[in-house]
C-alpha cells in the first residue's frame, strides 16, 4: 500500500509588487503543516506559485514601464527567492502564465459553457481593480469597495456569467455535512450567511482588459483573474491537461491555506466551479488572519509592510518562522513588529532552548570530555522529566494536526521549561564535585535526550536549528531524528557531543532597534477615582448577534448580554465592517443612559481603543475565550 497522501497548497500570490511579510506568513504556516505532515510519513504534495493575470498586474506594470509578462516574470522569480530564504520547501511553483495552465483554463471554460453553466449576457455593476471584485450597484450606494474601501470602476460590457446561482443549495449542504470544510469555525458562519443572503451568477469575462486568458471560441472575451486563479490548484496537477495522474494521485486538497480577506472566493466561487465540473471539493478551506502593523493591516498597496528578507537577514530564518507560528494565532489577527520578535527570540530561543543546548553540550564537554559514558543511576527526578516529555509530544502531535502551531509551540516550551528546571534541581555541578559520575551521566543524558525530543517536535517550523540542535548532540541516524522515535529512552546510552555555536544569540533590544521603540512616556491621565466610582459600571461580556449600518460612520448591533438583547449604536463603520462584528464577543457598559442616535435608540456602549484619529484605527476590546454573554467584567 502507499503512503497516505496530504495536498496543501498556500494562495497564489499577485505578481503587482514585491511579497511582504504578510504574505511570506501562509507561506510558512503552509510549509510548517507541510513538514509536519512529511515527518508523519504522508506522501506530501505542496504548491505555492504566481497569479500573474488581473487589472492590478496591468496596471502596475504599466506604471513601470514594462510588458506585464516582463514584470510579472521579474516579481515571479524574487518570490521564489524569498521562499529559498524563509526555507519553505513547494514541490510545485505554479505560474498563471504557464501554457499548459492556459491551455486547461480555455478547456474548462468550454466546458462549463457547453454544459450551459456558463452564459452570455449583458453586465452592468462596479469592480474594485485593487481586490479584482465585481459589486451589484445596489449592494455600494456609495461606490466604495466593501472590501478596501477604495473607490469602484463601473463596468458597462458583454459578459460571460457563471451560473453560480444553481450551487448554493448543494454548497450549503455540503457545509453543513462536513464541518472541516471551512475553518476556523467562527468563519465558517459568516460564508454560511453570506450563502444564505442569496448567491447570484457572477461575471467572468472581461471584454474591456487585454492581460489575461482569452476565451478560445470568443477571443475578445478574457477570462476573469479569479475564474483563471482558483483553478490552479487543479491545473498544476494535471487537470484539464495532457497528464492527470497527479491529479488523481492527490486531489482532493487537503487544506487550502489562504487568508481571511480571500476565504469568500474559495468557498463559494471555487466550489461552485468544482461542482459545476462535477470534482470533488477541497477537505478543508483554512482562513488565516492578518499580519498588522500599528493596529492596521499591512499591505502591498499602504506601503506599510516588512521586508521578509531583511527581517531574515537581520534576525536569522528560523527566529522569523518561529516568532509567524507562535506569535500569532491561526486564524486570528496579529501585530508583527520587530520589537516582539526580539522578546520571543530572547525569551523563547536564547533563554530557553538556546540555553538548555549550550548548558547541556557545555557540561558533558567540561565533565566527560565530550562524551556521557553508558554507566548511570537514576536520579529521583527523572520520571517527571519523562512525563513531561511523553505528554508534550502527544498534546503538541494533536494541535499540529489541527494546524495549531501556537499551542503546539506552547507544549514544546513546557518541555523545555521542564528541562531547564531539572537542571537546577538535580544540581549537576554539585554531583561534580561530589563524584557522583553515575547520576551525573545520567542527568545529562535525560538532558540529551529531551533535547532530541524538543529537536524532533520542532523541526517543522524551524528546520535549521532542528539541524543543528542534533549536530551538537551528535546525532546522525535519520531514525533518531524521526516521528517514530519519539519514545523516552531511545537515544543510546553513550552520548557524543559536537560542541557548537550559539544555537540563538541573544539580541541587544537597543542596538537592534535603533531606538526605535519609544520610551515608555508616561501617558496623561484623569484625576484618581475610588473603587466605589468605578463600581458603578456595569461592565458586562456581549455577544454581538446582528450588525448593520446604521450611517456612515455608526454600526447598528443587536447585543447578547445574558438574557436580554441590547441595540447599540458605536461609531466604527470606518474600521469595522457589519459581518465582521457578529460574533465577537466585546465588553458592554450596559447601564449607560439610553440616546438617540440617527433616529436610532442606543442602550449602551462598546468598549474600544483608540480615538480614530490621525490615521491610528478604533479597536474593539475582545473577551479572551468563551465566557457566556453576560459575564460580569471588572
Ligand atoms: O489575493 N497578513 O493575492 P494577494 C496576512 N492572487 N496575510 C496577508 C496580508 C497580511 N498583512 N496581506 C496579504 C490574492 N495577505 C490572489 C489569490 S488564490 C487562487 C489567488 C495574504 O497577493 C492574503 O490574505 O493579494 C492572501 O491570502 C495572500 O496574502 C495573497 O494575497
Ligand atoms: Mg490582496
Amino acid at each position: 500500500m502507499g503512503k497516505k497522501t496530504f495536498y496543501i497548497t498556500t494562495p497564489i500570490y499577485y505578481m503587482s509588487n514585491k511579497l511582504h511579510i504578510g504574505n511570506a506568513y501562509c507561506t510558512v504556516v503552509t510549509d510548517s503543516m507541510a513538514r509536519y505532515k512529511k515527518l508523519r510519513g504522508y506522501d506530501v504534495k505542496f504548491l505555492t506559485g504566481t497569479d500573474d493575470h488581473g487589472q492590478k498586474v496591468e496596471r502596475m506594470a504599466q506604471k513601470a514601464g514594462k510588458t506585464p509578462q516582463d514584470f510579472v516574470d521579474g516579481l515571479a522569480e524574487l518570490s521564489k527567492n524569498l521562499w529559498d530564504v524563509m526555507n519553505c520547501e513547494y514541490d510545485i511553483f505554479m505560474r498563471t502564465t504557464q501554457p499548459f495552465h492556459i491551455k486547461a483554463c480555455q478547456k474548462l471554460f468550454r466546458t462549463l459553457y457547453e454544459k450551459g453553466d456558463i452564459y452570455k449576457a449583458e453586465y452592468e455593476g462596479l469592480y474594485c481593480i485593487e481586490c479584482e471584485t465585481f459589486f451589484r450597484p445596489a449592494n455600494v450606494p456609495d461606490k466604495l469597495c466593501l472590501d478596501c474601501n477604495r473607490g469602484l470602476d463601473t463596468v458597462r460590457e458583454e459578459s460571460y456569467f457563471f451560473r453560480q446561482s444553481k450551487y448554493a443549495d448543494a454548497l450549503l449542504r455540503h457545509i453543513e455535512q462536513n464541518p472541516d470544510f471551512i475553518r476556523p469555525e467562527f468563519r465558517k458562519n459568516e460564508m454560511v450567511s453570506f450563502l444564505k443572503s442569496g448567491l447570484e451568477d457572477i461575471a467572468v469575462t472581461r471584454t474591456t482588459i487585454k492581460w489575461g486568458i482569452p476565451v478560445d471560441f470568443d477571443p475578445k472575451h478574457v477570462i476573469y483573474v479569479w475564474f483563471d486563479a482558483l483553478p490552479n490548484y487543479a491545473t498544476a496537477l494535471g487537470l484539464f491537461g495532457e497528464d492527470d495522474t497527479e491529479y488523481k494521485k492527490y486531489w482532493p486538497a487537503d487544506v487550502h491555506m489562504v487568508g481571511k480577506d480571500i476565504l469568500r472566493f474559495h468557498t463559494i466561487l471555487w466550489p461552485a466551479m468544482l461542482l459545476a465540473l462535477g470534482e470533488p471539493l477541497p477537505k478543508s478551506i483554512y482562513g488565516t488572519g492578518f499580519l498588522l502593523s500599528d493596529g492596521a493591516k499591512m499591505s502591498k498597496s499602504k506601503g506599510n509592510v516588512i521586508d521578509p528578507i531583511e527581517l531574515t537577514q537581520k534576525y536569522g530564518v528560523d527566529a522569523v518562522r518561529y516568532f509567524l507560528m507562535r506569535e500569532i494565532a491561526l486564524g486570528q489577527d496579529g501585530n508583527c513588529t520587530e520589537l516582539a520578535l526580539v522578546n520571543r527570540i530572547n525569551a523563547d530561543l536564547a533563554n530557553d532552548l538556546g540555553n538548555l543546548l549550550s548548558r547541556t553540550v557545555g557540561m558533558i564537554d567540561k565533565y566527560f570530555a565530550g562524551e556521557v559514558p553508558e554507566t548511570q543511576s537514576r536520579t529521583s527526578f527523572d520520571d517527571s522529566l519523562t512525563e513531561t516529555c511523553k505528554s508534550s509530544a502527544a498534546k503538541a502531535a494533536e494541535a499540529m494536526d489541527q494546524l495549531d502551531f501556537t499551542e503546539a509551540l506552547t507544549e514544546i516550551w513546557a518541555m523545555i521549561r521542564r528541562a531547564n528546571k531539572y537542571v537546577d534541581e538535580t544540581e549537576p555541578w554539585v554531583l561534580h564535585r561530589n563524584n557522583e559520575q553515575g547520576a551525573l551521566a545520567r542527568v545529562l543524558y535525560m538532558l540529551a535526550e529531551t533535547l532530541r525530543h524538543a529537536s524532533i517536535l520542532v523541526s517543522p517550523v524551524m528546520p535549521q536549528a532542528s539541524a543543528e540542535i542534533f549536530r551538537q548532540l551528535g546525532i546522525y541516524n535519520d531514525k533518531l531524528k524521526s516521528w517514530d522515535s519519539l519514545e523516552f529512552g531511545k537515544l543510546p546510552a553513550k552520548v557524543n557531543i559536537e560542541k557548537g555555536g550559539t544555537l540563538f544569540p541573544r539580541i541587544d533590544v537597543k542596538a537592534a532597534l535603533g531606538g526605535a521603540e519609544k520610551e515608555n512616556e508616561p501617558v496623561p491621565s484623569l484625576p484618581q477615582i475610588t473603587i466605589d466610582d468605578f463600581a458603578k459600571l456595569d461592565l458586562r461580556v456581549g455577544i454581538i448577534k446582528e450588525c448593520e449600518k446604521a450611517s456612515d460612520k455608526l454600526l447598528k448591533s443587536q447585543i447578547d448580554i445574558g438574557g436580554q438583547t441590547r441595540q447599540i449604536l458605536s461609531g466604527i463603520a470606518e474600521w469595522y465592517k457589519p459581518e465582521d462584528m457578529v460574533g465577537k464577543r466585546v465588553v458592554v457598559v450596559t447601564n449607560l443612559k439610553p440616546i438617540k442616535l440617527r433616529g436610532f435608540m442606543s442602550e449602551g456602549m462598546i468598549l474600544a481603543s483608540g480615538e480614530g484619529t490621525g490615521g491610528s484605527p478604533v479597536r474593539l476590546v475582545t473577551v479572551e475565550g468563551d465566557p457566556p454573554a453576560g459575564t460580569g467584567v471588572r
